[in-house]
């Protein structure tokens, strides 16, 4: 009997493969077809600090204009409950999910700089989210700002959440940092409890008939995979921190590649948004033919197996390798 559970940030999981923050977990019907496809925990669509924020600066606003000229009609102002809507509709989704599913099921906060509104962070952990995943993706465009200011910002930001909650915290970073390892290695320290490896970078298309950038977003192809791959066999076991993947996986293997890496689970959507919700169960039966025809009987039994500290030629995750790699390149006859 092959045995695919595994641990993720404490929480026990029946197999690997979890499916990340999308609409595919926007409902919980459709959080349901996914514990039945055989999803072993899902993240819950992002809420964002600039919904956040939006809505505790307009209670603000509306409150200090009531006091200045009449204090007493603090009552007349529009109801606490409409600047909380976005609020308590992410709340609320949480319990919902919590109640329909057996599976553990994470929040998502999406935002990038440290202040008030990461104390949500104790709502979402009130509602019942067995953990909450905070997305750091943030796109520096001011030239005044450098970054290691940037990376301090979100050490801090991490620092701040897990001050305000006791449900483990996983970060979702992108791959555009010019030091992985050092992030990595603070996020540690001030108590991350995953690093969810990475973000995809969503860029806009131009539009050269209407002169307009215009908003596009491409689902994942196989190949974004290999970065995630290169990066989590680079840091597996040298953090406290566990890993998880994000981007490109789209069968069996990949999710085989990823344990190999040193990950505890791979995450998908882009697959199965295009495949479908049942295509999970697929991969699950196809995880297990691998592992029964390879002789391998538990996750646990492969996990960094491809990692750098365990391959015999670690040149293969260095400079060395980019070397031999260009020079392994050799020009064909049409060249
Ligand atoms: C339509 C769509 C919506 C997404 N919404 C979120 C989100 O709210 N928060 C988040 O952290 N990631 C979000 N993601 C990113 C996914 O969670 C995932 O990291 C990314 O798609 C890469 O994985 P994949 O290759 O399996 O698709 C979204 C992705 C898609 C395609």
């Amino acid at each position: 009997m092959i045995d695919l559970s595994t641990e993720y940030m404490g929480l026990d999981l029946k197999n690997p493969i979890v499916v990340s923050s999308s609409p595919l977990t926007e409902s919980v019907q459709s959080i349901q077809r996914l514990e039945e496809a055989g999803a072993a925990a899902v993240v819950l669509p992002s809420i964002f600090e600039e919904q956040l924020t939006l809505e505790s600066n307009a209670l603000d606003s509306d409150l200090s204009r009531g006091t200045e000229s009449f204090a007493e009609s603090l009552s007349f102002f529009p109801a606490y409950e409409s600047y909380r809507q976005g609020h308590e509709t992410y709340l609320n989704h949480i319990r919902s999910a919590k109640t329909a599913v057996g599976i553990p099921v994470l929040a998502s906060l999406n935002g990038a700089t440290a202040g008030g509104w990461v104390s949500f962070a104790r709502e979402i952990e009130q509602a019942g989210a067995d953990a909450l995943e905070l997305n750091t993706y943030s796109l520096p465009t001011d030239p005044r700002v450098a970054s290691a200011e940037i990376e301090d910002g979100i050490v801090e930001l991490v620092r701040q959440v897990k001050a305000s909650t006791k449900i483990p915290i996983a970060v979702k970073l992108s791959p555009q940092y010019t030091s992985i390892p050092n992030l990595a290695a603070r996020l540690d320290q001030v108590g991350a409890s995953a690093l969810v490896l990475f973000n995809r970078f969503y860029q806009p298309d131009f539009d050269i008939e209407g002169l307009n950038v215009t908003p596009k977003l491409a689902l994942s192809r196989p190949e974004e995979l290999l970065l995630r791959l290169h990066w989590t066999a680079i840091l597996y076991g040298t953090l406290r921190a566990e890993l998880a993947v994000t981007g490109g996986v789209h069968t069996a293997q990949d999710v085989l590649k990823s344990i190999m890496a040193g990950a505890q689970v791979a995450m998908m959507t882009s697959a199965l948004l295009v495949n479908g919700i049942p295509y999970l169960s697929t991969v699950q039966s196809d995880l297990l033919r691998w592992m029964e025809e390879h002789e391998y009987e538990s996750i646990w039994q492969m996990r960094g197996s491809l990692s750098r500290q365990s391959i015999p030629n670690p040149a293969a995750f260095e400079r060395g390798n980019y070397i031999k790699t260009l020079s392994s390149y050799t020009l064909r006859q049409t060249a």
